[in-house]
């Protein structure tokens, strides 16, 4: 989702806003611009697709300045063209904005009433007129926004360059992240403290309902006219530019990163020594909670689809988990001494916010998964349950799920041991089942060119492909199935076995592969009904099982690989790499945009 970088310096800013929007691609976009004071005035560079358009157009008509601010944008009102590109301005301000105003069509009437000349699509424009009347007014920019501020519905990040004022730049923040930086004599605000890491490491973050003024010499913050504090910490980002390393894409890269990150994560959550779980104090007594709530969008709504089984499994606990998106809105009651999880890479995204807010509203215990530490959702959480995967640059979400499974497994264990559900025998079995993942992945990893060969004979010239697993492993073909279609396009869908039959089985012909998830655990023979039913009907069968399985249904597939042996309750984790792979190399052969695939965003930060 849209990304916003603004500097207030000393020297020429355009090539570091430039630098900034770099480290800010990974969320996703389709345009992209720039605006700095030259000579006082307002004078902007933006251009529609990639970022390299941006830099040409830099290069052909360099723009100087010392103040500036920058912006990667994903469409919402208004299709991506360089008219819709942000800095949206007038003569007087210049506007960067992620979210969305929700009320802009009621501004835009008022503000068009009035006589004011529209020329973008975009509802960003709305607050750049509005902030306009004001300053026509004899506002000082800082009555403006404040007066600005309560005049906005919706959730957005802002920053606003007013003309003939190099001395300020000003930030507000409603639901979107927005962080600022602190320079010697120098000030920076942008979306995530990834990218404010070149130029700072200290770094504050705003909270919702904040605006902000930024001087040379510091910043002051306000909630409506009152000041606030907000502290300044240490981020440890690097302030290198995020590298492949020797991979071709950030998404192999993430993908080979998985057994050292998992190995980190379990480091946090696992005593290898007595092979036992610890985690976090908790404000919560696992024997009086009444119902387990998770939610969360996307791939790490199936984190919590696994989680379910474990949490029902190890924990004995009821679990619903809920598509944030729908749960928000549906406002189930939820029972007293309830606990709610949130699931979530970015911590950002704010159908999941809007959910965890839900749950607080009930009363509910709040932890969070979040690979982000001073994201809204960790701000929000009683508990924090951090997953150490690093920052995640393909938008594609690989190593964040993983380490959302080892940290999710690890409270279920230590849900059930806190219940007596579970044997010490038993834990310290699951203990050296994930301390074992990091070897078996690597496992699984030497073997890409198996993967490889599934992807380019079976897969990559499929108009649809089917995902079938039972039990853990149904998650895991749900999520095989998104990974290969945000990736390839081709069409995918994940079923549970044992629906094939009521319904999909009709789709099977000798055109469309199925993939089957199988690892041999208590339902494999379930599984290998449902494989031999796919191959009554001529399907075409791609078998990710292990030895033992492959040994049973491998000549009846067109193609399989025997994963390593590992204990079942751990086989997500080790199947989810095998259906990256799958992705990935099917991608791959189509030529797609893998880091950064068409549509798509990496924190979204919009409904
Ligand atoms: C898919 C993917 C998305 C995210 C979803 C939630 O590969 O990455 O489905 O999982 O947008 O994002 P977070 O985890 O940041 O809340």
């Amino acid at each position: 989702m849209c990304g916003i970088i603004g500097i207030l310096g000393k020297a020429p800013v355009t090539p570091l806003l430039v630098e900034a929007l770099k480290r800010l691609e990974y969320r996703g976009y389709d345009s992209a611009g720039v605006a700095t004071l030259v000579n006082g005035h307002i004078e902007r560079r933006r251009a529609e697709g990639k970022l390299v358009n941006l830099e040409a157009r830099v290069a052909r008509e360099p723009l100087p300045g010392i103040i500036g601010i920058g912006h990667t944008r994903w469409a919402t009102h208004g299709k991506p063209s360089e008219r819709n590109a942000h800095p949206i301005a007038t003569d007087r301000v210049a506007i960067v904005h992620n979210g969305i105003i929700e009320n802009f069509q009621e501004l835009k009437d008022e503000l068009v009433a009035e006589g004011r000349k529209f020329e973008s699509d975009t509802d960003t424009e709305v607050v750049a007129q509005l902030l306009t009347s004001y300053l026509e007014l004899q506002m000082s920019p800082e009555e403006a926004m404040g007066k600005a501020m309560g005049r906005l519905r919706g959730a957005f990040a802002l920053v606003a360059l007013f003309s003939g004022r190099h001395d300020i730049l000003m930030g507000a923040r409603r639901g979107s992240s927005l962080a600022v930086g602190y320079g010697e004599g120098e000030m920076y605000i942008g979306t995530d403290a990834l990218a404010l890491a070149p130029f700072t490491s200290r770094v504050s973050y705003l909270e919702d309902n904040d605006w902000v003024v930024l001087k040379a010499d510091g910043c002051s913050v306000y909630q409506g006219t009152q000041k606030v504090e907000r502290p300044i910490k240490k981020s440890g980002l690097s302030g290198d530019l995020m590298g492949k390393g020797n991979h071709q894409h950030f998404m192999l890269k993430e993908i080979h990163e998985q057994p050292a990150v998992i190995g980190d994560t379990l480091h946090s959550y696992l005593d290898p020594a007595t092979r036992s779980v610890r985690l976090p104090s908790m404000p919560l007594d696992w024997t009086k909670v009444s119902r387990v709530t998770m939610t969360a969008c996307g791939t790490a709504f199936y984190a919590c689809m696994v989680a379910k089984y474990w949490f029902e499994k190890l924990a004995r606990l009821p679990v619903e988990i809920e598509v944030a998106s729908e749960f928000r809105y549906r406002e189930p009651p939820l029972p007293e001494g309830g606990v709610c999880i949130a699931v979530s890479q970015s911590g950002e995204t704010v159908d999941t916010l809007e959910a965890l807010r839900y749950a607080q509203s009930q009363k509910q215990t709040l932890l969070s998964v979040v690979n982000v530490p001073e994201s809204a959702i960790a701000r929000l959480s009683n508990v924090v349950l951090m997953t150490r995967a690093g920052p995640e640059i393909g938008v594609a979400s690989t190593k964040a799920f993983t380490t959302q499974l080892v940290v999710l497994l690890a409270t279920a264990i230590g849900a059930g041991r806190a219940r007596g559900t579970l044997s010490r025998q038993e834990e310290e079995r699951l203990a050296l089942a994930m301390i074992e993942l990091p070897a078996r992945i690597n496992e699984t990893l030497n073997m890409e060119e198996d993967y490889r060969r599934i992807a380019e004979n079976t897969l990559a010239g499929a108009r649809d492909v089917l995902y079938l697993g039972r039990g853990l492993s149904f998650p895991v073909a749900l999520e095989g199935a998104l990974k290969l279609k945000e990736l390839s396009y081709i069409h995918a869908e994940g079923y549970a076995g044992g629906e094939m039959k009521h319904g999909p089985i009709a789709l099977i012909d000798d055109a469309v592969p199925v993939v089957v998830v199988a690892p041999t655990d208590p339902i494999f023979d379930k599984i290998a009904s449902n494989f031999e039913q796919v191959r009554a009907r001529g399907g075409r069968l791609v078998l990710l099982s292990d030895a033992r399985g492959v040994a049973r249904l491998g000549a009846k597939a067109e193609m399989s690989i025997a994963l390593p042996d590992v204990d079942p309750v751990v086989s997500p984790i080790l199947y989810t790499v095998a259906v990256q792979l799958l992705a990935y190399y099917t991608a791959l052969a189509k030529g797609t945009d893998i880091d950064q695939p068409r549509n798509l965003a990496k924190s979204v930060t919009v409904e």
